[in-house]
């Protein structure tokens, strides 16, 4: 899997705008590069083909539209609220509950989980250790790595190895509760992540 900055910066996903209805979000998945994470997003689904994706925190939809912009993928995107407004791409599937009341196996199967909930760092810790306990060998993308001081501490207590802040060419716009940038991690289980700026 390639993260390669220039692509990123050439990803145009205006086509996608119709599908958000949110219109602030309208705006947001044409977001540039280094403030929004959806043409990152599009970027890495654009690597798989015929593959699974889970996203763990769908609100509107509209990182789910992103991430289905590759067609041949299957996404499963799941929240505990439904806040979903979006238009469903064909290949999305939308599960409603927390992902350990249902089962967290299917993490298991994706190549790429996208990881966007509550930001309050017991729920990312659960889903690190699940993932490292069952030897999850894919990636992992981590949204608001910044936005508050339980996301900065859970970030910074993982080891170093196979762990890479791209919030430069990912999230780097938002504002968290202390004004913190969001920020966008990678934590790489496949050893196979290679970034070329
Ligand atoms: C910041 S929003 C997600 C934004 C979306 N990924 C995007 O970029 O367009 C966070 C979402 O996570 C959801 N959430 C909170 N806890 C969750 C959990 N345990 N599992 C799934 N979703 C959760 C919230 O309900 C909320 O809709």
């Amino acid at each position: 899997m390639l993260i390669d900055y220039s692509s990123i910066r050439a990803v145009d996903l205006s086509h996608l705008v119709p599908e958000i209805k949110r219109l602030d979000h309208k705006k947001l998945i044409v977001g540039k590069p280094g403030v929004e994470h959806y043409s990152l997003l599009a970027h890495i689904t654009s690597q798989i083909n015929n593959g699974l994706i889970v996203e763990l925190g769908t609100h509107h939809g509209t990182s789910a539209v992103a991430l289905c912009s590759n067609r041949s993928n299957r996404v499963v995107t799941y929240d505990v609220k439904d806040f979903f407004t979006a238009n469903k791409p064909d290949n999305l599937e939308r599960v409603l509950g927390n992902i350990f009341d249902i089962d967290p196996s299917i993490m298991l199967q994706a190549e790429v989980i996208f990881i966007d909930t509550l930001h309050d760092g017991t729920f990312e810790q659960k889903v690190y250790d699940y993932l490292l306990d069952n030897n999850y060998k894919g990636i992992t993308v981590w949204d608001d790595i910044h936005w508050s001081r339980e996301m900065i501490n859970f970030w910074s207590k993982l080891p170093n190895e196979g762990k890479y802040d791209i919030t430069d060419i990912g999230h780097g716009g938002g504002e968290g509760p202390r004004g913190n940038i969001s920020g966008t991690g990678i934590i790489d289980f496949s050893g196979k992540i290679h970034i070329v700026k």
